[in-house]
């Protein structure tokens, strides 16, 4: 099958598949086979897309699934901010191919919406060798470019649906070119400048926010994002935490 070339800016090089399990699986192969730091896995269909929390993600041929490998030199913790990069870089993506029509939101910790429905998700996954400072990070996006899952628990959308209907290729074009703007300012700056970005774009700040963790639930205000990337929740008491891993619903 003929496929579109795709433009990357210097530093990434691309996998190209027609079909594959998963692009995340993919690139993690080929990370323990020793590619380096930039490889793009880009596949037209997965048979098993995975979501987070062990979730099933749709992979019909018509959406963009990809996974970047990088290999950033520093601990897990610090790399795993990443995650805020990406959603930006899509986010912004999403924005330029529509023609700035759609503005999407970006939810903690790494979906985007569009009208409170999801259009894009991501899953980063890490290895270490010896458990603190990173050996590779795997990226993988989805973004519902023409169509999108029907979970009435979980509204979704697509830019077709949007009435954005663009290519898949210059969905990945566009966001690989912003990554390539955002990770020299990460290597600069640190995740400051990210921080700040993602939050112009937050989806519920100030608004009534239920954390669901591993023991237990909470309920409070969505106040911001701290330094290392973590959901601040305030309680009605006032008491604030800082929620660095979980399932956030928001009421609106
Ligand atoms: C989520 O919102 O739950 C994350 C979804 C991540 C889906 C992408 S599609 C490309 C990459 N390969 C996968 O198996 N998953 C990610």
């Amino acid at each position: 099958m003929t496929r579109p070339t795709i433009r990357l800016p210097e530093g990434f090089y691309l996998h190209e598949l027609d079909v594959i399990d998963s692009t995340n699986d993919e690139a993690k192969r080929l990370a323990d086979k020793g590619a380096q730091s930039g490889a793009l896995i880009w596949a037209r269909q997965q048979t098993t897309g995975r979501g987070r929390r062990g979730r099933a993600w749709s992979s019909p041929v018509g959406n963009l699934y990809s996974s970047l490998l990088l290999r950033p030199d520093c601990p897990l913790f610090e790399a795993a901010k990443l995650t805020f990069l990406i959603a930006v870089a899509m986010a912004e993506a999403i924005e330029m191919v529509s023609g700035n029509q759609i503005r999407p939101d970006c939810k903690w910790p790494n979906d985007l919406m569009v009208n409170g429905r999801k259009i894009s998700g991501i899953l980063l996954e890490s290895a270490s060798n010896d458990g603190t400072q990173t050996d590779y990070l795997v990226i993988g996006a989805g973004v519902n470019v023409a169509f999108y899952p029907d979970d009435a628990e979980r509204p979704a959308t697509s830019l077709a649906a949007l009435g954005a209907p663009t290519s898949v290729k210059d969905v990945l074009q566009i966001y690989v070119a912003r990554i390539a703007h955002w990770l020299p300012i990460w290597e600069a700056q640190g995740f400051a400048p990210i921080r700040e970005a993602w939050l112009t774009r937050a989806y519920g700040v100030g608004e009534p926010v239920i954390a669901r963790l591993t023991q237990r639930t909470l309920e409070g205000t969505f106040v911001g994002l701290d330094d290392d990337g973590a959901l601040v929740l305030r309680e009605t008491d006032g008491t604030e935490h800082r929620i660095g891993a979980g399932e956030v619903f928001f009421k609106t």
